[in-house]
């Protein structure tokens, strides 16, 4: 067994990595599909991304806020620049004229009943994300988790299938309840993902050094929303991910478990793609939020009246 290295400290996040000839961190080399299907997720323009996480169902069953993605999800679409859903879900609910990107959750397994999550397989063939049309395909990966080389597996088997079809890998760092969640953790897991061949790398924002994960990290990353915070919490952690090297965000539940989703998924977009400040996103947040309740108002008075 090789002695372990020391962790290096030379991150450099002040001297972001060359990108030649594409916008998007390490994805220069790729081939044109899989760009075209990165284009499609991440907007060229801000180089950013503000995906919908609405995947939960596949081992949490009809989560809060997700109970009917028919009224609660489906009018947030035209907001978001990609959906990351189940295939059964995009099949069943979303609408087959709907031009945004879907990224596809391909793993699955225990449900919320076991202790154990990580015992996860691949649960999507490749050949079925293509014929959906996907713009991609997310995948949990248990880094020090216990089924960890089989998760690290499943991701490694579906970058390959992703490599021959052209279609990126969104590899996710899935925490177990007892690991601690720091910025070592996350540039050991983050960098694993990546270098195992993952496009983009789906990952908790951490207070503390989340600098040094981005930078560590030779592909994209988005941060992964986890549960749900006050909005003005929500906007504070989606900015300073963003200042701090993340490509965007996915998140979920601090958008549809919202008081008000549509103005959250705006101000979040706001600040992902307009550098605009946490005060000033809350700010536009509950302006929106105003102007939605005056809208449902006049409808529910029309209504009675
Ligand atoms: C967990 C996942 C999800 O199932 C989901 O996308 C989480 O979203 P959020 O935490 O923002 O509600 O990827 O790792």
């Amino acid at each position: 067994m090789p002695e372990a290295d020391q962790e290096g400290q030379r991150y450099a996040p002040d001297q972001p990595q060359a990108t030649p000839g594409f916008y998007l961190k390490g994805s220069h080399q790729l081939d044109w599909g899989m760009k075209n299907r990165l284009a499609r997720v991440f907007d060229p323009a801000s180089g950013r991304t503000v995906m919908l996480a609405v995947d939960h169902g596949y081992f949490q069953g009809p989560t809060t806020g997700l109970e009917r993605i028919d009224l609660s999800i489906v009018p947030l679409l035209p907001s978001c620049d990609a959906l990351f859903c189940t295939r059964g879900i995009l099949r069943s609910v979303i609408p087959a004229h709907c031009q945004k990107p879907m990224v596809l959750r391909a793993s699955g397994g225990p449900s919320i009943l076991r202790d154990e999550l990580s015992d996860e397989q691949i649960a999507m063939d490749m050949d079925d994300a293509v014929r959906l049309n996907a713009a991609g395909v997310g995948i949990q990966v248990f880094i020090g988790g216990e089924h960890e080389t089989r998760s690290v597996h499943n991701m490694t088997r579906l970058v390959d299938a992703g490599l021959r079809a052209g279609v990126p890998v969104m590899g996710i760092t899935a925490v177990g309840k007892t690991m601690v969640r720091d910025a070592k953790y996350f540039r050991l897991a983050c960098r694993i993902i990546a270098e195992l061949g993952a496009q983009y790398v789906k990952t908790y924002f951490v207070e503390d050094g989340f600098e040094t994960v981005t930078a560590s990290c030779p592909v994209p990353i988005v941060m992964a929303g986890g549960k749900k915070l006050a909005e003005l919490e929500a906007l504070t952690m989606a900015y300073n991910a963003v200042q701090q090297g993340a490509a965007g965000v996915d998140m979920g539940r601090n958008i549809f478990q919202s008081e008000a989703p549509q103005a959250m998924i705006a101000a979040v977009a706001a600040v992902v793609h307009k550098n605009m400040t946490p005060k000033e996103a809350f700010e536009l947040f509950n302006s929106l939020k105003r102007r939605a309740a005056a809208v449902s108002e006049v409808v529910r008075t029309a209504n009675t009246g």
